[in-house]
Order: structure tokens, then sequence, then C-alpha cells
């Protein structure tokens, strides 16, 4: 389903939830919030770039079990974060504290985590590493764990690393894009392997 046919007095009840995510430090906007809120209804849900817990916080009180892995230091990136990473992980725990029991936190490199035997999975949400090959490791490492149906989402996806990596991958090929809000863009894996 697209979020676009949910019914209005449902989209308000997330809506209202968002609210005080916004006070953890990030960068996903309302609507983008509001859709990966929706999307993770009811899904088992893999989250790769965690940060504070943001859109973690989005999606944990609607997800069937939220699994956030990140290796908690984003200054060493280089990419700009503010050079606080000793206390990224701590504002995560403290941030997600009230959902802390349908959360697990996994503290390492998505590469390190893609080599894990992971449930099957009805969605996984992708806002890692930003550079090219990161974002195609990420793509293809991740896909394989998604079910017939569920769908991947991606964040910055006007990043050149993030657009780069997408269009070389099997989600614009094969895959069915279903929407996409401000920089987000979700695409559903097939029924059939293609
Ligand atoms: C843009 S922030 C995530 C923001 C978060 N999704 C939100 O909306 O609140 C990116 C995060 O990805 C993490 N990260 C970057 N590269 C990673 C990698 N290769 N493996 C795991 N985490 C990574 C950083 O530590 C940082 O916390």
């Amino acid at each position: 389903m697209k979020s676009s046919e949910w019914d209005a007095q449902t989209v308000k009840a997330i809506s209202d939830h968002l609210g005080p995510i916004y006070k953890i430090g990030g960068w996903l906007w309302p609507s983008e919030a509001l859709l990966l809120a929706q999307y993770a209804c009811d899904r088992v849900v893999l989250e790769i770039g965690s940060y504070k817990g943001r859109s973690a916080m989005a999606m944990a009180p609607f997800a069937k079990r939220l699994y956030c892995i990140d290796h908690f230091h984003p200054a060493s990136l280089g990419q700009g974060y503010s050079p606080d990473s000793p206390g990224v992980r701590a504002a995560f725990e403290k941030n997600i504290a009230p959902w802390k029991g349908k959360i697990e936190v996994f503290e390492m490199t998505s590469q390190v985590a893609a080599k894990r035997e992971w449930p099957p999975l009805g969605m996984v949400f992708i806002d890692g590493g930003h550079e090219k090959e990161t974002v195609a490791h990420d793509i293809a490492s991740f896909a394989a764990f998604i079910i017939a149906g569920g769908v991947m989402i991606l964040h910055d996806t006007e990043k050149a690393g993030v657009k780069a990596a997408l269009a070389d991958s099997e989600l614009v090929h094969s895959w069915q894009e279903l929407e996409g809000v401000g920089t987000v863009r979700v695409f559903r894996k097939p029924n059939e392997a293609v």
C-alpha cells in the first residue's frame, strides 16, 4: 500500500506521535519520518545509520521489531557531523529508551553486519555512509534479507554517492519504485525472483 492510501485518522495518529522526535538531533524531515513510520507498520525493520535515534524513534512504535546498525563514530567520516562521536551512542540509548524492548542495537559497520545471519526482513532503511561504494554495498548485501514484497528505503537520495549507487542498483532496474518524499525513495522487492 502506498502512504497516500492510508486513512486520514491513522495518518493523524502517527503524525501526533512524531512531534517529539524532532527534539532528537538529525536530518530527517517530518514528511520523511511520516513515510518511514507508515512503511514500518507491522514489519520487521533493519536500519543502517541510526545516529541519535530520530529515524529509529519514527519507526519503533509501529514496527514489529527494529534492528539498528551504526558504528556510532560519525565524526570519523568527516561528513560534517558534530565532533561528539563518543556521545552519540549514549544519546541514541537515551532517546530510544521508551521503545528499547523492541529495538536491538548492533554497534558495528554495515560491512561487518552484512556477514551476520538476519531473520527475514520486511523493510530495510539505508541512511549510513553516503559514499557510492558504501551505499552500493548496503543495497546489495541487505536486499538479500528482504522478503518478497518487502521494501528497501533510502534517505538522502539527492546526494552524489547515494544517487550513483542507486542508478547502478537492482532497485531501479528490477524492483518497483513505489514513491518518494523529500529525499526518501521507496522500492518494493518483486514477488518472484528476477
Ligand atoms: C545521516 S546519519 C543517520 C541519521 C538517522 N538515520 C536519523 O535519521 O536520525 C548516518 C549515520 O550512519 C553511521 N554510519 C556511517 N557509515 C556507516 C557504516 N559503514 N556502517 C554503520 N554505520 C555507519 C554514522 O555513524 C551516522 O550515525
